[in-house]
């Protein structure tokens, strides 16, 4: 499968299936280092002046990730030997982000204490990095959805051309900011020039440099110790070290892309929120294609790349699916929901404005409008939780309902049980929090107070307005303030009104 076969334009996807084959085997019989181990180095330390922020660039989000977190992502699916990011400006941050990304022991931060350039950058790699015979893969921190086979694709030309250096170059219709590809007539590399630096002839070319390069260890540790920071910025490029090899009379390759919009770095918040669309509508298109979602509008839905929406399901206007969520099939999201983190079954319905955050969502649950269920809020079958209601680290049983302005907190709630319009539990006693238990087939009356810890067990019913200060046993009705029994009730036989 290749989501490019359908059309789509999805880009950034964090792990696609690659349709060249694996680079190690390419060629390995004619090349002398198809065998190297690969390392990857990701430059992350920079600020990022151009976005206006108190934060690193690479912190910025996109699709509710740090650009940094899908960098790495990509980095690990390629399965390297091993991964250096090269942190500076707001090292813990930045560290915290990538490392959540990572397994342990699977990548090494390094420390650029001075920002003098991405040349400079690399050469913090080299205390690691100086004695490696790897061949080694610079990404960009903040080139956020260049794809593995793409990455794939570059390494794999590397290695086919015994190079010392492949560039990973697009063509741009407006190259205003990047570095450009000089070549000579024969179309070999030459050089890589700085905007900054360039000519007015150098500024014509369209053809640019993305940021992502292979290097030979060896050869490119050597050359950084040759560079200087001869440029309008005072900076150590690592764009000046495709020259100095070419001095040295080592093999440059370039990697053309036909994609650019794949490895487009961001540097401005303008930037940023074209990627946030490019994305976005590369995941609804996908959904759409190849999932069989409909969107009642896909220019106003905002989903995860990282969610799973099942087969028939329909989401309406500004409906935000947020992180790792799983939705079964033919479920229908009405407009202004949020969902977050969450799971839901088969053919649930999510009517208007409703927030839904790290929660369990069961076949068959109706949920608001207007309701909030959050931090591990459990809904089994066929539950339904209405207007105005709140359900906070709590359990609701199966077919049990919940339809009115109630606050449902720290609570276990049976099956085939109704929750009474404006109940509360009082979970809260100033200091800590306490749980309330309810049954099966119990009956909670309108505005009844659970001052928990509390109980009612099975079958029993409580009157509207009681407050509920102790616990209630099974099959007995309870009234008044504070609650008290009124009278016993017929066993129903706990069969569950379900
Ligand atoms: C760089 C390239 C340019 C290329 C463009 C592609 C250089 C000199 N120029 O320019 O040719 O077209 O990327 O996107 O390399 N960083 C550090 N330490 C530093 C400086 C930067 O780690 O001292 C990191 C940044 O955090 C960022 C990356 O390196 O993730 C690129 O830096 P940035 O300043 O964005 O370079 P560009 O001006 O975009
Ligand atoms: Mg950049």
């Amino acid at each position: 499968m290749c989501r490019e076969s359908t059309n789509s334009t999805r880009i950034g996807a964090p792990i696609l299936v690659i349709d060249r084959g694996p680079v190690k085997s390419s060629s390995m019989e004619h090349h002398n280092h198809a065998e190297k181990p690969l390392d990857v180095v990701i430059l992350a330390a920079g600020l990022g002046t151009r976005m206006k922020s108190r934060h690193a660039k690479v912190l910025h989000k996109l699709g509710g990730r740090p650009l940094i977190a899908r960098v790495c992502r990509t980095a690990a699916t390629l399965e390297p030997h091993k991964i250096y990011v090269v942190v500076g400006h707001q090292a813990e941050e930045v560290q915290r982000a990538a490392a959540e990304v990572f397994s342990k022991d699977e990548a090494v931060f390094v420390t650029q204490a001075e920002q003098r350039g991405t040349g400079a950058a690399v050469m913090a790699a080299s205390g690691e990095l100086h004695d490696a015979k790897s061949t080694v893969l610079i990404l960009s921190g903040d080139v956020p959805l260049v794809r593995v086979e793409t990455l794939q694709a570059l390494i794999s030309k590397h290695k086919t051309e015994s190079a010392s250096c492949t560039v990973l170059s697009v063509r741009l219709e407006n190259p205003t900011g990047y570095g450009r590809i000089v070549r000579d007539e024969d179309g070999s590399l030459v050089k890589i020039v700085e905007q900054r630096d360039a000519n007015d002839e150098q500024r014509q070319v369209r053809e640019v440099n993305a940021g992502i390069y292979c290097f030979e260890a060896p050869q490119l540790f050597a050359a950084l110790e040759r560079l200087q920071p001869a440029n309008s910025q005072g900076e150590y490029y690592l764009t000046d070290v495709p020259e100095i090899l070419r001095s040295e009379n080592q093999k440059l390759a370039v990697y053309h892309h036909h994609d650019a919009r794949e490895v487009l770095g961001v540097n401005t918040r303008a930037e940023l929120a074209e990627f946030e669309n490019l994305l976005r509508r590369g995941t609804i298109r996908h959904l759409m294609l190849d999932e069989g979602v409909t969107f009642i509008d896909p220019s106003n839905a905002y989903i995860s790349d990282e969610a799973q929406l099942g087969r028939d399901c329909v989401i309406h206007p500004n409906v935000h699916i947020e992180g790792k969520c799983i939705i079964g099939e033919a479920c229908e999201i009405h407009q202004g929901s949020r969902i977050s983190n969450s799971r839901l079954g088969n053919r649930v319905t999510v009517k208007d404005h409703c927030v839904i955050l790290d929660s369990e969502i069961a076949d068959d649950c109706a949920v608001g409008p207007f309701a909030h269920l959050r931090m591990d809020a459990k809904m089994a079958e066929r539950a339904m939780v209405g207007n105005f209601v709140e359900v906070k680290k709590s359990t609701i049983g199966r077919g049990t309902k919940s339809m009115h302005l109630s606050y449902l907190g720290d609570a276990t709630i049976g099956a085939g049980t109704n929750i009474g319009a404006g109940t509360i539990t009082c979970n809260y006693d100033g200091k800590q929090k306490h749980p309330t238990v309810i049954e099966d087939n119990v009956k909670i009356g309108s505005d009844t107070m659970l001052v928990a810890p509390v109980r009612v067990g099975s079958g029993s019913v409580t009157g509207a307005g009681s407050v509920v200060t102790e616990d209630v046993p099974p099959n007995t009705l309870v009234a008044g303030v504070p609650a008290k029994v009124k009278k016993k009730l017929k066993n129903n036989g706990g069969s569950l009104l379900v």
